[in-house]
């Protein structure tokens, strides 16, 4: 077991190898346990978190802030517009002086190549731990909630299960690429056989596909990439299916807006999780676009843990905090 965590920063999903991941699950469960009973677990009094927010957020922000209170530190929200960086504080200024007043720096930037290389160099900057919560890249913390809640629906031995990861139809905004990148990395190793699903122009970045496809083979597992949903969807235990960009394709809004209409077929329906196996569960990190991505009867269904995974997220970030901040 790798508990040696102090001062690390987790700002990509193989940034933690696996026995750390495992640790992290560990001390997630444990830390769930313990809420539950009201058992008072204050490992980071008097810590604070700086939580620099250049995007909205309703989960991220209440996981990372009620987790900070719950382990007895305090997390301060701070809206990217509000503060001097468009007058001039660059990366570094926030590594240097927010590393000075806090005791770790969670951030979330989404912008098409710029995310994470603007949580990279706060990184290099910084004497304190860099959290991403979510760039353009990856989303770490919600696919440690997802690998969590997939060990609590399915067990700890994942070997010889299907997970889909599938794109779905949806009209509110290209939505980043960073889920299915993550989950993509993070899943092989603990044993899972994927099956990515999506149309050919929402294809993901060369070099994330490259690594997740050497991770798989190290791990021993399967990695099928194909182009028809009900295809991807047959005998599946775990299907993921939500909406993403064709960021890689074009990063033209216009353009990705007109792409996105060819493919309103793409939504989680009853009819599509009859395909999958009966006991298969149906996962989204939230938000969905109700009955465009996902049908009603799907999200509010038996098979949906969506609601377990959101909660799972104050878990695992609870345990990633104590774990890294010192
Ligand atoms: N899943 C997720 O990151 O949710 P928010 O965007 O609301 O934080």
């Amino acid at each position: 077991m790798q508990t040696y965590l102090r001062g690390r920063d987790l700002i990509g999903d193989l940034d933690f190898s696996k026995d750390e991941v495992e640790t992290v699950l560990d001390v997630a469960f444990d830390l769930k346990r313990r809420r539950a009973l009201n058992e008072l677990h204050p490992l980071l009094r008097d810590k604070v978190l700086a939580m620099l927010f250049f995007f909205s957020s309703t989960r991220t922000r209440g996981s990372f802030e009620a987790g900070m209170a719950q382990l007895g530190g305090h997390a301060a929200f701070i809206e990217s517009r509000t503060t001097q960086i468009a007058h001039g504080d660059t990366p570094k200024e926030i590594g240097e002086i927010f590393g000075r007043y806090f005791d770790g720096i969670a951030i979330r930037h989404v912008d098409w190549g710029i995310g994470n290389k603007y949580l990279n160099e706060v990184a290099k900057h910084s004497r304190v731990p860099v959290l991403n919560m979510q760039c353009d890249i990856y989303h770490p913390f919600q696919i440690l909630a997802d690998l969590m809640t997939i060990v609590e629906k399915k067990g700890r031995d994942l070997r010889r299960k299907k997970m889909v990861v599938s794109w779905a139809y949806a009209a509110s905004y290209q939505k980043p690429i960073s889920v299915p990148q993550s989950l993509i990395l993070q899943m092989p190793r603990f044993g899972l056989d994927l099956v990515l699903a999506h149309p050919p122009e929402f294809r993901l970045m060369p070099e994330i596909m490259d690594q997740a496809q050497s991770e798989a083979r190290r791990a021993g597992v399967g990695f099928e990439i194909v182009d028809d949903m009900d295809a991807a969807f047959k005998d599946a235990d775990v299907i993921y299916a939500k909406s993403w960009g064709a960021l890689v394709h074009t990063a033209d809004e216009k353009q990705g807006a007109e792409i996105i209409a060819k493919y309103k077929s793409w939504i989680t329906d009853e009819r599509r999780m009859k395909l999958a196996k009966p006991d298969a569960i149906y996962m989204h990190p939230l938000p969905a676009d109700r009955n465009i991505e996902v049908a009603d009867g799907v999200i509010d269904g038996p098979q949906s843990v969506v609601y377990d995974e959101a909660e799972n997220r104050l878990h695992v970030q609870k345990a990633v905090m104590a774990l890294t901040l010192s």
